[in-house]
């Protein structure tokens, strides 16, 4: 055998078997500790940020350093540097501490690197893909077939909603984009809606001015008799109106809006029936809350992130519908290099994104090793978890402003504990815990989400005497 005339692979990049071994292993024996820590640290970060980006100066590039200390370095940094969603006592912005198996997951992946843009590159994990937004579509009660994919986001899941929308609504949309419509266009959510639909109007090319935040009934939800005014004022005026998106589980108070009502006045009016279950989407899970979702088996479109309340590590979002074919309509394009060109199945071609990572292994494993059953006792610990909160605070004098059925908390603060912007700051500040300040239905209110799967009582003991200045 002759000589090779090529340079060894660069080892820093890939090291040989033994070395990565040797690092992997200590790796996973500090993560564990790293876990550990972070439960019982504080929930803020403590790092000064300007010495950090001083710091951060002298790492010019120029000069290397070992893999293990590396590790070592961004390991420390992360773990004084960030709002901690693996400590239980972050009650936050339906981030999770992520889950064991999804964790797990993301180490597969990163191994094997699939392209999952194509089914022939990937033929194993887009089936498995499919097969899980399948099984979650089922479990929504949405009728056969079943089509979707995973998405970064539920921002992007809603972004594919509103493209499919128009979509449907005129045959020369694809090619004219907003101009083929005969007036402008408007879509409609409740106020308390996650207000990334602006950036989704924006970017889909309508405008802003085309979400229409319906008045919500005093209580978080989409009223629809202000809808269906809203609808038969914009038709009256000229509009041309596209899509009712419902939300299960708002950002702000984890309000379910009427799903029903809203799929009706939808059918009767020939809109694109969205609902944006991106956190509440997790209750499909648990055979006793299901129910609260009733009306979202009418959807064209269905968006959950599993990032969320199934508590997978972050970017797993899923689109799920009853159309596939308008999927295809909407991103088909084509092209000699890609392997395949599939219209009902190929990523590239029946979605926003074209080069994909595997992400839905993560939520595959979580049900593989889970089951619904061990998926749904998580989402329910979460609403008890908000109930031996809400107890205690009542007691104390605290007032509830929402009354949602999940696992999100809008309180008020007796008057003595001062206002709630302040009062927020102070429990961050502490790092016992993390809350959030945020307005429901016009009032000043801390807001407090199970996101962790293993907050215990004490935990929830050091939340409720931090909020009451203790
Ligand atoms: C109801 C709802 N929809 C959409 C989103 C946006 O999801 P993502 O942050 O995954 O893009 C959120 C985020 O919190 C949300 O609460």
């Amino acid at each position: 055998m002759s000589a090779s005339l090529l340079p060894p692979p660069v080892p820093a990049l890939f090291p040989a078997p033994e070395e990565r071994r040797r690092v992997e292993d200590a790796l996973t024996v500090e993560l564990i500790e790293v876990l550990g820590r972070l439960q019982a640290g504080p929930a803020t970060p403590t790092i000064d940020i300007a010495s950090f980006r001083v710091e951060l100066q002298t790492h010019d590039f120029s000069r290397v350093r070992p893999l293990d200390e590396v590790l070592r370095w961004t390991i420390e940094r992360l773990e004084h540097g960030l709002v901690q969603m693996a400590n239980p006592r972050y009650f936050g912005l339906f981030n999770p501490g992520a889950n064991f198996p999804a964790q797990c997951a993301d180490r597969i992946a990163g191994l094997f690197n699939p392209q999952l843009a194509s089914s022939a590159s990937s033929p194993v994990p887009v089936e498995l893909e499919n097969h899980v937004i399948r099984a979650l579509g089922r479990r929504a009660g949405l009728p056969e077939p079943i089509a979707g994919h995973f998405a970064t986001g539920g921002s992007e899941a809603n972004y594919t909603a509103l493209l499919c929308a128009l979509t449907r609504a005129h045959p020369r949309f694809a090619a004219e984009g907003v101009r083929a419509f005969a007036g402008p266009v408007k879509f409609y959510t409740s106020r308390e809606c996650h207000i990334a639909w602006l950036k989704i109007a924006h970017q889909a090319g309508v405008g802003r001015e085309a979400l229409r935040l319906v008045p919500t009934d005093g209580r978080g939800r989409l009223d629809p008799i202000a809808l269906q005014r809203l609808v038969n004022e914009d038709r009256a005026a000229g509009a041309v109106p596209v899509m009712i998106a419902a939300t299960a589980g708002t950002t702000g108070g984890g309000m379910i809006d009427p799903l029903a009502a809203c799929a009706k006045i939808a059918a009767t009016e020939s809109l694109w029936y969205h609902v944006d279950a991106a956190w509440g989407g997790a209750a499909l899970a648990s055979n006793r809350l299901r129910p609260l979702l009733a009306g979202i088996e009418r959807a064209d479109s269905i968006t959950i992130d599993a990032h969320k309340w199934f508590a997978t590590t972050m970017g797993c979002a899923m689109f799920i519908t009853t159309h596939g074919s308008l999927l295809s309509e909407a991103f088909h394009c084509s092209t000699s290099f890609m392997p395949s060109s599939l219209a009902g199945l190929d990523p590239y071609l029946n979605s926003v994104q074209w080069s994909r990572r595997f992400m839905g292994l993560r939520l595959f494993l979580a049900l593989e090793v889970a089951g619904w059953q061990g998926l749904g006792s998580h989402v329910e610990r979460g609403v008890m978890v908000i109930e031996r909160i809400k107890e205690r605070l009542v007691a104390a004098g605290w007032h509830v402003a929402n009354d949602s059925a999940l696992a999100v908390l809008d309180v008020e603060p007796p008057p003595a504990l001062g206002d709630v912007r302040a009062l927020v700051k102070r429990v961050v500040a502490s790092g016992r815990a993390w809350v959030a300040p945020t307005n429901f239905e016009g009032r000043d209110v801390v807001r407090i989400c199970a996101t962790n799967g293993e907050t215990s009582e004490a935990d929830i003991e050091e939340l409720v005497a931090v909020l009451n200045g203790r």
